[in-house]
């Protein structure tokens, strides 16, 4: 392309995100964003109006930006799995460079769309897709490339944060801290995505993929969410030293990669206890270079958009001949031939069992064999609250690390006790000793 002649972008999605990207373009007279012509931006409803974006650039029809010659590169901020993975695809088969802010197709369909970056001989950038503004693939795939990777631990879900930081902040309830969250414009109407973990999956399979060359598919990510975390949970926790966040967890073993998200206890006096709020933090831990922490918000209009402007720009430095652009995020060439990715069995960490107990002599002794016959050895044991009506308290016991499926065995031995009204909570706690 010659040096005078500006990039053409082609948008997909004019929400908030959408709308933030296409307002960069536009208003910028000078620096990289001024090389940029914004040719054609897709929407449902052409009727509704965006601020600072000439309607006049609006159409429903997908053709009209995917096939528009003028545009060298389509940026896809709609979100979900279809139509925006067709668009994408589509986009790459005609020789367009796409930049993409979208987790659920990318996780989903990685391998397709990354083959397809490359048999087409384009770039796919989608810095956006984790952990919002936070540089976190860049960092993965360029600082890092020297490094094995050894594990990734992280907060990359902004609305279960939130929830949980202000269940531990107030002593709210989750439906309480989700209201607050949902009047807020933090969490949406429909919280599913986010409180179910479904976001921070995705996610986590986008980063297992950089990282570890692994296909880590969604279905094979174990995935918590935390409607079930409940005030009790937190203050108990609260009192053993112990706070609450949602974290996904991806780890190098010998037997292949273990991709997890959950809740778990972290320690107080750990950075990742401090991230609180809509915050996002990422852990990661390289041979050479050790641990390493990002944090930032992971989430918005701004940090999304300057994430995907991120990547637009390094295409576009890269188109002109630049160098250091039109490089794929792409991790290894196809992630099916990368290291297994392994189930949760074998899993070894402590335990928080929050048990509602009958409160009468004997019901310890009964409960400790259970776990003992499970091979699994008891730390501490606290009894709390004491409902006197029912003549039931809640006991949390504490174990030292035990096989996941260990524990599980002995949950369901639990729940079937007499002497157990009802298993009430069973949260990994993770281990800061090792990284
Ligand atoms: N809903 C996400 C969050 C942001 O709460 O972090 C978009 O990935």
């Amino acid at each position: 392309m010659p040096v005078d002649q500006k990039t053409g972008v082609g948008l997909l999605g004019a929400g908030v995100v959408g709308s933030q990207v296409a307002r960069v373009i536009l208003d910028a007279t000078d620096g990289a964003a001024s090389n940029l012509t914004l040719n054609g931006v897709l929407v449902r409803d052409i009727n509704r109006s965006r601020e600072g974006v000439p309607s006049g650039l609006l159409t429903t029809d997908p053709e009209q930006v995917l096939s528009d010659d003028r545009n060298d590169l389509i940026v896809e901020v709609m979100g979900g799995e279809e139509p925006a993975r067709s668009y994408m695809a589509a986009a790459m088969r005609s020789g367009k460079h796409v930049v993409t802010a979208n987790k659920e197709a990318l996780a989903k369909h990685g391998d397709e769309l990354v083959g397809l970056a490359a048999d087409n001989g384009v770039t796919l950038s989608y810095e956006a897709s984790v952990g919002g503004g936070i540089p976190v693939l860049a960092v993965i795939q360029d600082s890092l490339s020297a490094n094995r990777i050894e594990s990734i631990r992280a907060i990359i879900n902004g609305t279960t944060n939130y929830i949980l930081s202000s269940m531990d902040e107030a002593g709210s309830s989750f439906e309480d801290a989700l209201e607050e969250a949902q009047e807020l414009g933090f969490a949406e109407a429909d919280p599913t995505a986010d409180v179910d973990a479904h976001d921070a999956m995705y996610k986590l399979s986008i980063l297992a993929r950089l990282a570890f060359g692994a296909s880590a598919l969604p279905d094979t990510i174990h995935r918590e969410g935390i409607r079930n975390i409940g005030a009790k949970d937190l203050r108990y926790a609260g009192a053993l030293g112990y706070t609450i966040k949602l974290l996904a967890i991806a780890r190098s073993g010998s037997d292949g990669i273990r991709c997890r998200v959950h809740p778990a206890l972290v320690p107080n006096d750990v950075p990742m206890a401090k991230v609180n709020g809509v915050l996002n933090a990422v852990e990661l831990n390289g041979d050479l270079l050790g641990p390493l922490w990002l944090q930032g918000r992971g989430a918005g209009a701004g940090p999304t958009a300057s994430a995907v402007m991120g990547d637009v720009l390094r295409i576009a430095h890269g188109m002109l001949g630049n160098g250091g652009g039109g490089k794929s995020q792409t991790g290894s060439p196809s992630a099916t031939n990368g290291p297994p990715v392994v189930g949760m069995d074998d899993l070894e960490v402590c335990y928080y069992v929050r048990l509602a107990a009958i409160d009468r002599f004997g019901v310890l002794a009964k409960i400790a064999n259970v776990f003992g016959e499970g091979h699994i050895s008891i730390a501490s044991v606290l009894q709390f609250d004491a409902d006197d009506e029912r003549g039931l308290a809640d006991l949390v016991i504490m174990t030292h690390p035990a096989r996941e499926a260990n524990m599980q065995e002995t949950a369901a031995r639990l729940r079937q006790l007499d002497v157990v009204a009802s298993l009430e909570n069973l949260i990994r706690v993770e281990d800061y000793d090792t990284v």
